[in-house]
């Protein structure tokens, strides 16, 4: 039986990452992930690089060109004749970015001699000496085990996924003609992505939220600027739905309440059901060396992603937390590290946001609704793109940047951006606040001209009414 310090269960970004740095850390380390690509073969990387985070962003960026060609070129004074959308090509190009990314990883776990076994893993027993795995027809042997088996879509009650009307991620990256009416349950994260997508190839686009606030987690400053955009752009949600009986024949009726209690059908051609996920501990065998889930199905873990058993550990979409591919990756590294008799910390407070629609949408750390909730004394600065020259040169003036800081050090609490390339403005962020950093501080650094980051030194400047620009 083949013996390692480290087996990792799961190739997403928690577990590949957590097997990387095992590996570099001079551990012995295997991984078993059970992802088969559409030719049947092994496909690293997970829900993250197979179904999420890169083909939905390879979409995304396709669908976003269509749209700029067919309405924004031309006030740049480039006139497109014959417009045309391809959308089998789009789609083919999206596979060939989720197989360049798979074949990183597998290069990636070659580079550091890290043994994959293509199969599904599941607990045997607990021994003297470690834990038994059994993947196919081989059993492992691990003195640490880090469990990273992810996550599942949630499917409304009775309502189950086929791909073809009814689509969970799977499906909603992968339809192969645009359909005329796209009708979405849930306007979280997936909802905004894959709305904005078929919204742009042309589908009527309707989302039923049952919350009567919309993009809750976010700043209220950023959710209504974000709502205000959306509609502009012709995505319908609707709010504080209660979502009743789905019927598929031909297409998909869809009964809800509204919010003032009046009946409705949405009668679309598709219908993707983006409710959160759930975690996957199916097919561990978790029973098997008792290992702990907590009330709603996750593994339970600490605060450092120690299990109940002695040295199983458990990171990623499986635990607590954010179900983000950074996280799960911090999680992997501070994992391996501790194995290997380190000492490091994860922030949760820093974990940043990033939501790719158009404009992109990016915060990390306390909203001014939490900081007011827990009473804190707080001052604020806002910048708006249209103010930067670099956003109107773009043709990008919509959204703006907002610093919330202490009332009495400065000291940065958190940064909620709406605009162009968000998800690259908000790094700076999250270094300021990994650093302590004041408002002050972002505001007296020396920002490149005509940059969008100079919209994050205004917006810093204006916490103390100082800002240049406006
Ligand atoms: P996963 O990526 O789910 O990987 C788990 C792996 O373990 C899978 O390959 C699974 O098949 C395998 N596995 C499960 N059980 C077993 C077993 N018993 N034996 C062997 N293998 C097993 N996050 C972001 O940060 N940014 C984004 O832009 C983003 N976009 C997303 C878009 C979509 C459409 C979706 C659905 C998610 C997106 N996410 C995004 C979330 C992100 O994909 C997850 O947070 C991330 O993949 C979690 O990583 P993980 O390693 O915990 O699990
Ligand atoms: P989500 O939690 O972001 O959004 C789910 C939405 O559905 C919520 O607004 C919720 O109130 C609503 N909802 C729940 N039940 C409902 C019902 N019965 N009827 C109507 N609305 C209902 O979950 P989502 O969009 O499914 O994504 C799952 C996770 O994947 C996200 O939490 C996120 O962590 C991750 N993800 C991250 C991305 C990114 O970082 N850019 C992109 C896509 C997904």
């Amino acid at each position: 039986m083949a013996a390692f310090d480290v087996v990792v269960i799961g190739g997403g970004p928690g577990g590949y990452v957590a097997a990387i740095r095992a590996a570099q850390l001079g551990l012995a380390t295997a991984c078993i992930d059970d992802w088969r690509g559409a030719d049947g073969k092994p496909a690293l990387g997970g829900t993250c690089t197979n179904v999420g985070c890169i083909p939905s962003k390879a979409l995304l960026q396709s669908s976003e060109y269509y749209e700029q060609a067919a309405h924004q070129f031309a006030d740049h004074g480039v006139k497109v004749k014959g417009l045309d959308l391809d959308l089998a090509q789009m789609l083919r190009r999206k596979d060939k970015v989720v197989k360049a990314s798979n074949d990183g990883v597998a290069y990636l776990f070659r580079k550091n001699k890290i043994q994959f076994f293509p199969g599904h893993g599941s607990f045997v027993k607990a021994a003297a000496d470690g834990y038994q795995i059994a993947v196919g027809k081989d059993t492992v042997q691990a003195k640490n085990v880090i469990v990273a088996t992810g996550s599942n879509p949630r499917a409304l009650p009775g309502v189950e996924f086929d791909e073809k009307l009814v689509l969970s991620n799977t499906g909603a990256l992968a339809i192969g003609e645009v359909p005329k009416r796209l009708g979405v349950i849930g306007a979280g994260v997936i909802g905004l992505e894959m709305g904005s997508v078929w919204r742009r190839l042309g589908a009527d686009v309707t989302i039923l939220e049952v919350l009567p606030a919309f993009l809750g987690a976010a700043d209220e400053a950023i959710a209504k600027e974000a709502a205000k955009i959306f509609a502009k752009q012709g995505l319908k949600i609707e709010l504080g739905v209660k979502v009743g009986p789905v019927e598929r024949k031909k297409t998909v009726q869809v009964q809800y309440t509204t919010a003032d209690k009046s009946s409705k059908t949405l009668e679309c051609d598709g219908l993707i059901v983006s409710i959160g996920r759930l975690p996957n501990t199916e097919g561990l065998n978790a029973p098997a060396v008792a290992l702990k889930l907590d009330e709603r199905g996750f593994i339970a873990v600490d605060a450092d992603c120690r299990t109940n058993l002695p040295n199983v550990w458990a990171i990623g979409d499986v635990v607590r937390g954010p179900m983000l591919a950074h996280k799960a990756e911090e999680e992997g590294v501070a994992v391996a590290e501790r194995i290997a008799g380190q000492k490091p910390h994860v922030d949760f407070n820093t974990v940043p946001w990033v939501i790719y629609t158009t404009p992109e949408i990016a915060w990390v750390g306390e909203t001014e609704q939490q900081l007011k909730a827990r009473g804190a004394e707080y001052r604020v600065g806002s910048f708006p793109f249209a103010a930067n020259a670099r956003a109107r040169a773009l043709g990008d003036p919509a959204g703006l940047v907002k610093f919330v800081a202490d009332a009495k050090t400065d000291r940065v609490l958190g940064v909620h951006i709406i605009g162009p390339f968000a998800g690259e403005l908000i790094a700076e962020a999250v270094a300021a606040m990994e650093f302590g950093a004041s408002a002050e501080d972002i505001g007296i650094i020396c920002h490149a001209h005509p940059s969008l980051s100079e919209a994050m030194k205004d917006a810093a400047l204006a916490v103390d009414k100082r800002a240049i620009n406006i």
